[in-house]
């Protein structure tokens, strides 16, 4: 018999921030899919990892005085990196790629130059608005204003060598591809594909760049980097030992089952990715599925917004199984869920103490009561049992058609559809009653049996959902690892009849949400560390105006507070000219004057004098002015003490 095989990724993420709670859906997601599978017998591969080449990560790395591999190393490896991340959650992925990687390097070497053989990669011109000083082509749609998003300044009509994919090609094959079967789904963002990319006409894609060089060098043309997207989708190929020795199941596990995405990537996914497999002569992948985002009050979640949550915080509040829970519960996966805190707790409230929790406690508790612990083999069966034995019968069926679209919500859905059931069924045969005439013990067993098989169903359909907490209430209900299998689920009568319980710690407490409001909001600040309002560029001002401008150090000679005023401070400062210069400044609230005598300052001398307190200012002191969670912050402009007073800046 054939050997069932499933092969699953998640895109690989950069490295660029820390990940927040948007990335953990995703990843999240992909694992409960990832146990699924393998819970239905197949030899699963779940692929994840991390894409770390390209501009971005090179200017961060810049910005923090790093390397750009020390500054991914960070992020990936470091403390509360990636993999640290995707340990808490549990995230049961069989391989990690990082495109740094030797082999992932030199294989994409490899294949860059097979499309180029090919004819399909080709060199040309770059042709684009550039702007200078921040080294970037943009397009003329990019453009803000007509001037560069990123700076706002002006921008010039340029052309850069660079190497291009014959993307207009295959614009038909992809065209099918995506019209006919279910290549891509959820199929709503099919159209969009077709209609928003495709019908306006496909243009070959630029595949390398020169204006940096944080990437896969070309090896036949050194200055230029491949294009980090071709670099990154090929990941889901060189992890599996395309082209390279490391690894050599390609052949066994390729083309993918199904990709992962988050939904503004699906255009890569199932457009260029396609393509770009067409070129180089491999299979496609089965599916793409193209999920929603977690927004925060209905907009992206983003650092430069301070709206990002973190997973950690979460994980450490409430644990990772109820995060785990809550993610792929709530929201449908192909469409977008609004995040808030408040939703996470009433869900974890209502589902997982009230719900699945309390099942677990009551029967448990039930069976040490009335039985000290062990069934007893005589039953008494009764008409009522019938719909809830029936209901643990069909549960796996529709569990699993929903699972295997996909809709993970649904198939948790269907699984407490059964725990509801499973509760009502306590109260329609109140086993308290039962319990007080010892002739109803039999019928009491027969209770106690069916609810403890509807239990044990319900874990095996959540042990993809929450693994954790599955194996702690398999050992409380005395489910051995024979009686959590999905032939298992697919049966009644599965527990020995005189199966013994064990009651153990509370699954899921309830959680008091006003405090736990109040908690998250204290953990989330210190998480996202001090808020600084960053003010925008003021107009331009030409260079000669700039020059207007008198800026010279000084060694302050004497400091001390003005009497009678809280904030200024009285300097006497060695400006260079052999003349004492007097200068107030309003930084009291900053600094004590002690600390700044003989030290090395800034100031602007050519302000026209102006009176404070009565005493004369001529000048102005510079100073580093921020917000910082809504208070003002100063900083004295201080240089090293080797500067000469005098010195003038420009
Ligand atoms: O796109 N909600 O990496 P990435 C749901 N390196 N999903 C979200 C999300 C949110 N708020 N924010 C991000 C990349 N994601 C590329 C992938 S694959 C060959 C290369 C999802 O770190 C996003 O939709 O920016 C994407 O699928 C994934 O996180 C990685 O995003």
């Amino acid at each position: 018999m054939d050997t069932k095989r499933f092969y699953i990724t998640t895109p690989i993420y950069y490295p660029s921030d820390k990940l927040h709670i948007g990335h953990t859906y995703c990843t999240v997601a992909t694992d409960a899919i990832a146990r699924y599978k393998r819970l239905r017998g197949y030899e699963v591969m779940f692929l994840t990892g991390t894409d770390e080449h390209g501009q971005k990560i090179e200017e961060k790395a810049k910005a923090a005085g790093v390397t750009p591999q020390q500054f991914v190393d960070k992020i990936v490896a470091g403390p509360n990196g990636i993999l640290d991340l995707w340990k808490l959650m549990n995230i049961s992925n069989d391989r990690f790629i990082r495109t740094t990687d030797d082999y992932h390097v030199a294989a994409i070497q490899r294949i860059f130059k097979k499309m180029y053989e090919k004819g399909d990669i080709y060199k040309g011109a770059y042709k684009g608005k550039y702007c200078t000083p921040c080294e970037s082509f943009w397009t003329e749609s990019q453009l803000k204003d007509g001037k560069c998003p990123d700076c706002g300044r002006e921008v010039h009509d340029a052309e850069e060598e660079a190497y291009f994919f014959r993307l207009s090609k295959y614009a038909k094959p992809v065209q099918e591809l995506l019209e006919t079967g279910t290549f891509l789904e959820p199929a709503s963002r099919v159209n969009e594909m077709i209609n928003n990319f495709i019908k306006p006409g496909l243009e070959d894609l630029c595949v390398s760049r020169t204006s940096f060089t944080w990437g896969i060098p070309v090896d036949f043309d050194p200055g230029h980097v491949v294009y980090v997207w071709v670099d990154a989708l090929f990941n889901y190929c060189t992890a599996l030992g395309l082209l390279n020795d490391r690894y050599d199941d390609f052949d066994k596990f390729w083309p993918a089952d199904v990709h992962i995405v988050g939904k503004e990537i699906v255009r890569f996914h199932s457009i260029i990715w396609p393509a770009m497999l067409m070129s180089m002569g491999l299979p496609l992948p089965k599916k793409v599925y193209g999920h929603g985002w977690l927004v925060i009050d209905g907009g992206k979640m983003s650092k430069s917004k301070g709206n990002v949550v973190d997973p950690y915080v979460l994980a450490e509040k409430f644990g990772v199984d109820a995060l785990r829970f809550f993610l792929l519960r709530t929201f449908p996966f192909g469409s977008d869920g609004n995040f808030s805190n408040e939703l996470l707790i009433s869900t974890i409230n209502t589902d997982l103490a009230n719900d699945l929790g309390n099942l677990v406690s009551r029967i448990t508790a039930m069976v040490e009561k009335y039985f000290g612990g062990s069934l007893i083999p005589e039953r008494r069966e009764e008409p009522v049992d019938e719909e809830l034995i029936s209901l643990i019968r069909q549960t796996p069926e529709r569990y699993a058609a929903q699972m295997d679209k996909f809709q993970l919500h649904l198939a948790l859905e269907e699984t407490f559809r059964l725990i509801q059931r499973a509760n009502k069924y306590i109260d329609e045969t109140a086993p308290w009653v039962l319990a007080k005439d010892e002739t109803n013990k039999p019928r009491l067993a027969s209770v106690m049996y069916n609810l403890l098989e509807a239990l044990r169903v319900a874990l095996t359909l959540l042990t993809p959902f929450i693994p954790q907490t599955c194996e702690k209430a398999f050992e409380q209900i005395g489910a051995d690892e024979s009686a959590r299998t999905w032939e298992s689920a697919c049966a009644y009568g599965v527990l020995p009849e005189t199966v013994t319980v064990r009651k153990g710690e509370t699954l899921f407490p309830r959680v008091d949400a006003a405090k736990m409001l109040q908690e998250l909001e204290e953990a989330e600040k210190k998480a996202r560390g001090p808020q600084v309002k960053v003010e925008p560029v003021l107009p331009d001002v030409t260079i000669d105006e700039f020059a207007k401008c008198d800026m010279r150090v000084c060694k302050v000679l004497k400091c001390e507070a003005v009497k009678k005023s809280k904030k200024l401070l009285r300097f006497e400062l060695d400006d260079g000219s052999g003349v004492t210069r007097q200068i107030l400044s309003g930084i009291h609230e900053f600094y004590e004057p002690d600390e700044l005598l003989g030290k090395t300052v800034v100031a602007i001398l050519n302000l026209p004098p102006r009176k404070m307190m009565g005493l004369e200012s001529c000048g102005m002191l510079l100073s580093a002015v921020r917000e910082v969670d809504g208070k003002e912050e100063l900083h004295l402009l201080m240089l090293d003490d080797s500067v000469p007073a005098g010195s003038r800046l420009c």
